[in-house]
């Protein structure tokens, strides 16, 4: 039984190794590939395949099963070719932004509670309304940059203004902040929300990292949770190395003391019906998702960003067992899978 694993990287990740091997030990070869690996006059990939330590190049037809990385989805016309021959876990049909996904929650009465107002702001006079409501603001891009360029805007008075910034923060006038923010936004696609204050005792933003992947009966289970603070930031909790890692369950007996049971287990709920509520808009099964979850004064939970592509570099073990184990769901599945015309 052949599955497929397409990933933009020429060279196999720890990952897509530790997968094959697992995959292995359940009767399952991996094809590992990448999108200029897909010939499509011959209805040819060629990829590599693990054998012992090392891979190996060689040639198959094209998988009926197909991992597909987000960060494949550039490679339009390729996976458009694949999506008439193969089942892929991801097509990249109905993306949700980090605008849309707010706007999904808010219009689902489960999910409303979990929702941060949120708008486009080309212009700052957006930003200007949503300071005079919230009085403190976060400033941020519409696709994921990994933590870069997240702003927070807190309103002192009528002229003053604070702006945080990675691990600075300035004063500023009212034209000063006007002038920053409309050459800041003027050069990508922002978004404006309220700011949440998702914060340690120490004062560091916090969030947590709920991690989904399916499982051999083709539901979605939690992989793994843990906390990012960032040290020092005034924004992000998760800027490159500056970020670091901590268990939930520590953590939250630490922040929540005899909340911490409660909490954990209302994120447990919200992330698994988020991953399914997020199926229904996307109109496909996806096998794979980090929500960025914030937890504020109150307790209450906010949702930051739903990634399709989440970085799995703390927990290969878990997404390698799970994911395997979701390919024999899926081979079993296959026949119903398949497009109708190919069968
Ligand atoms: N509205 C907000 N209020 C408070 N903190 C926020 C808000 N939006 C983002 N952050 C902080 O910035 C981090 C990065 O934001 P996110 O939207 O996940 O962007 P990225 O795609 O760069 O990860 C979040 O994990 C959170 O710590
Ligand atoms: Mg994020």
């Amino acid at each position: 039984m052949l599955v497929g694993l397409l990933q933009p990287f020429k060279e196999p990740t720890d990952l897509a190794k530790e997968i094959s091997i697992e995959a292995q030990s359940k009767g399952i070869e991996i094809l590992y590939m990448n999108p200029s690996d897909i010939n499509e006059d011959d209805h040819i990939a060629s990829g590599l395949v693990l054998k012992g330590d090392t891979w190996e190049d060689t040639e198959m037809p094209i998988p009926e099963i197909i991992d597909v990385s987000a960060f494949c989805l550039k490679s339009k016309q390729k996976i458009a070719y694949l999506q008439d021959r193969a089942y892929l876990t991801e097509g990249g049909r109905n993306k949700i932004s980090k605008e849309k996904v707010q706007k999904v929650m808010e219009q689902d009465e489960h999910l409303q509670q979990y929702a941060i107002p949120t708008s486009r702001c080309k212009t700052f006079s957006v930003i200007k309304g949503y300071l005079l409501k919230y009085g403190e603001v976060v400033v941020k891009p519409i696709y994921s940059q990994l933590g870069e360029k997240i702003y927070k805007i807190s309103q002192v008075n009528k002229d003053e203004f604070i702006i945080g910034y990675n691990k600075t923060s300035q004063k500023m006038n009212l034209q000063e902040t006007f002038s920053y923010f409309q050459n800041i936004i003027s050069k990508d696609k922002f978004i404006v929300q309220k700011y949440i204050p998702s914060r340690t005792h120490f004062g560091d933003p916090f969030d947590c990292r709920a991690h989904l992947e399916k499982n051999k009966e083709g539901k979605w289970v939690i992989a793994k949770k843990y906390i990012r603070v960032g040290i020092g930031q005034q924004v992000a909790s998760n800027i490159g190395q500056n970020s670091s890692m901590l268990d939930t369950g520590m953590f939250f007996k630490l922040k929540f003391e005899k909340d911490a049971q409660s909490i954990n287990d209302h994120i447990n709920s919200f992330a698994l019906n988020m991953a399914k509520k997020i199926e229904t808009v996307r109109k496909q099964k996806l096998v794979t998702l980090g929500l960025d979850i914030g937890i504020d004064d109150s307790k209450r939970l906010f949702l930051f960003e739903a990634n399709s592509a989440p970085d799995t570099s703390l927990l290969q073990e878990e997404v390698a067992k799970l994911r395997t184990d979701y390919y024999t769901y899926l081979l079993k599945a296959n026949v119903e899978l398949i497009p109708k015309e190919i069968v």
